[in-house]
């Protein structure tokens, strides 16, 4: 993880880096820095500040820095705590060369031994400071060969800018394993983590493949491979508004995306025909099992694709977690597909396991949200969310889209064997493009959750219950919850609950149960009563016009009703938003938990 940014051109670097850092602020906020090289002298100063960007902002308010070359850097520790030493740009012993890095550097003690051995003294506990040593040990006079020669002594996954007082008109920067991109501009080029840290900028952009050397000028970028030899590369054009890296009158990102989410939803409804093809359908159609695999929220959104896949298709599905799935010794032939979900498309438990599984010679397909990346381009084939960049690390706009995929996709894979026919088809398309404006609808009683939320902001824990392929949003549920207040909190399938959390239950354990009026009501209305006779308070997420349930329930909150297949895009929303208004109410940084990061780059 970690977010980086540089900067070469006509303008000013400070604010640039700045303005980049907010933006990839939710790629880790342990620590921000930022290294410029000063057009007298060509000295390169270096600003860094333990904490959030707006700390290194203050640092540098009344500091006057002109260059118009820079990187900087804001960190999500892995080795070394958050500190000024660890914190980086870090800066080669010669003072002449200035490095960011995002990834691991595998064999960095076996590279610090040799340097140290040289004589190089170490004064961070970061793998990344051998980076910067061995640019000094390395230089031959030529920034460019020398980064070739630094990739070649490099093992890991990475994404490195450099900057040196030796050539100050070159931005260098080196991609292998973790996400980059180039942004091409007029007397300016840019290099960044992520498109919407520079989106203010330019929309034209070039993508690196692993193994690929960038380097800038204020006007040319050339890109490398790794042996120093020039490659054509395609530009990508974007045309995203820049608003949707911005707030836009929300008080929180997360908030703005829980509500962009009939947006998000058409649009990937709308998207979604341009991604699918006869040959994917063959790949799917023929599989003796898909094998979904994520982490996260887009592991929930996998549990409830399973259901549609099975039901609509025919098509046997398991779901595991990434991270578990590339260990096990699992069975794959010609025939299996794995199929990876991920907002990021960077998240290494699953680009892994998908790239292991496809030298295993398994059948790829990813589902992803972030065009460009890797886990789009390491795949066989590609299908797009069209939710747009999300900003809060908690996933929410990306969950519902990623649902919307998964349906569409289980729909015309059971229409094209022949499970379902066209009037069926028709019939469970036409109730999909009822969902967005159903959202609305539960998006107007955003005041009435932030008062039951309210209620519970002094709960220990919690307790979210769900039946059939609604038990995968109470999974999602209690992960909100536990994402963004740090309360504790479980998701249980709700007739499971007997065979143990019911010991948690008394009059301090609020339970939010899934319970629309589909054919598992009467069921999960007897799991509502067992809580209940055990002094629980139960928050029910139910369809609208059912008032039995209220004798049951402390709190009610209401849905629109739909297809009974359809419920799990509803009856999320709630619980979205019950989480976001509990961590408010509690003060924290919904936008930005403790300890976590948006896209996880390592394993
Ligand atoms: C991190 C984020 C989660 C996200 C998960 C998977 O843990 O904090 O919000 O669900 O990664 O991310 P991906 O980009 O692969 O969907």
């Amino acid at each position: 993880m970690c977010g980086i940014i540089g900067y070469i051109g006509k303008r000013k670097a400070v604010p640039v880096l700045l303005n980049g850092l907010h933006r990839l602020e939710y790629r880790g906020y342990d620590s921000a820095g930022i290294a410029v090289i000063e057009p007298v002298g060509n000295k390169i100063v270096i600003e860094k500040q333990v904490g959030k960007i707006k700390d290194l902002q203050e640092k540098l308010w009344d500091k006057r820095i002109d260059g118009h070359v820079g990187i900087g850097h804001s960190r999500w520790a892995t080795h070394g705590e958050p500190s000024i030493e660890n914190a980086h740009p870090h800066i080669s012993q010669n003072g002449k060369f200035a490095i960011v890095h995002n990834g691991i550097i595998e064999n960095y003690l076996e590279l610090k031994k040799e340097l140290e051995e040289k004589g190089y003294k170490f004064v961070s506990k970061t793998d990344t400071e051998v980076i910067a040593h061995l640019f000094e040990e390395l230089y031959s006079g030529n920034i460019v060969e020398t980064a070739v020669e630094v990739a070649k002594r490099l093992k890991g996954a990475y994404a490195v800018g450099v900057i040196s007082s030796e050539e100050p008109d070159k931005l260098v920067a080196i991609k292998q394993g973790s996400p980059l991109i180039v942004g091409l501009g007029k007397d300016e080029n840019f290099i960044a983590s992520d498109i919407p840290a520079v989106l203010e900028y330019t929309k034209d952009f070039i993508v690196l493949d692993d193994g690929e050397i960038a380097v800038l000028t204020k006007d040319e970028v050339h890109v490398l491979d790794i042996n120093g030899k020039p490659k054509e590369k395609k530009v990508l054009h974007v045309d995203w508004d820049v608003s949707v890296a911005e707030k836009a009158g929300y008080k929180h990102f997360m908030q703005k995306e829980i509500f962009e989410q009939p947006r998000a939803l058409s649009d990937t409804i709308a998207g979604f025909n341009s991604n699918l093809n006869e040959e994917l359908l063959n790949t799917l159609s023929n599989a003796d099992r898909i094998y979904i695999i994520a982490c996260g929220t887009s592991y929930h959104a996998g549990l409830v694709g399973k259901f549609w896949i099975e039901k609509f298709a025919k098509v046997p599905v398991e779901v595991d977690y990434a991270s578990e799935f590339r260990y096990r010794d699992k069975v794959l032939t010609d025939k299996t597909v794995v199929f990876g979900i991920s907002q990021s498309g960077e998240t290494a438990d699953t680009r892994f396991a998908l790239l292991d599984a496809k030298k295993e010679g398994a059948k790829t397909v990813a589902l992803v949200n972030v065009v460009g990346s890797s886990l789009s381009r390491e795949s066989d084939h590609t299908l797009f969310t069209y939710s747009g960049p999300e900003i809060g690390v908690a996933a929410t706009k990306t969950f519902t889209s990623q649902l919307a995929v998964l349906y569409l996709l289980a729909l015309n894979l059971g229409k094209f064997r022949n499970i379902i026919d066209n009037r069926l088809f028709e019939n469970l398309y036409e109730s999909l493009l009822k969902v967005p404006s159903a959202i609305e609808e539960i998006l107007k009683s955003d005041e009435k959750i932030k008062d039951i939320a309210y209620k519970y902001i002094n709960a220990k824990d919690f307790l979210f219950l769900g039946r059939n392929i609604n038990y995968p949003i109470a999974l999602e549920g209690a992960l909100k919850l536990k994402e963004i207040s740090y309360i504790h909190a479980e998701g249980y399938p709700a007739g499971e609950m007997k065979h143990g959390p019911i010991a948690l239950i008394d009059e301090n354990l609020p339970v939010a149960v899934l319970a629309p009026i589909d054919k598992f009501y009467e069921k999960i209305l007897s799991n509502i009563q067992e809580v209940k006779a055990r002094k629980g308070k139960v928050i029910s997420i139910t369809t609208e016009g059912n008032k039995e349930i209220e004798k049951f329930s402390e709190d009610t909150i209401y849905i629109p009703k739909v297809e009974d297949v359809l419920y799990p895009f509803l009856t999320v929303i709630p619980l979205q938003l019950l989480s976001y208004h509990i961590a408010t109410f509690l003060g924290k940084d919904v936008d930005q938990p403790r300890n976590l990061a948006k896209t996880v780059t390592v394993e």
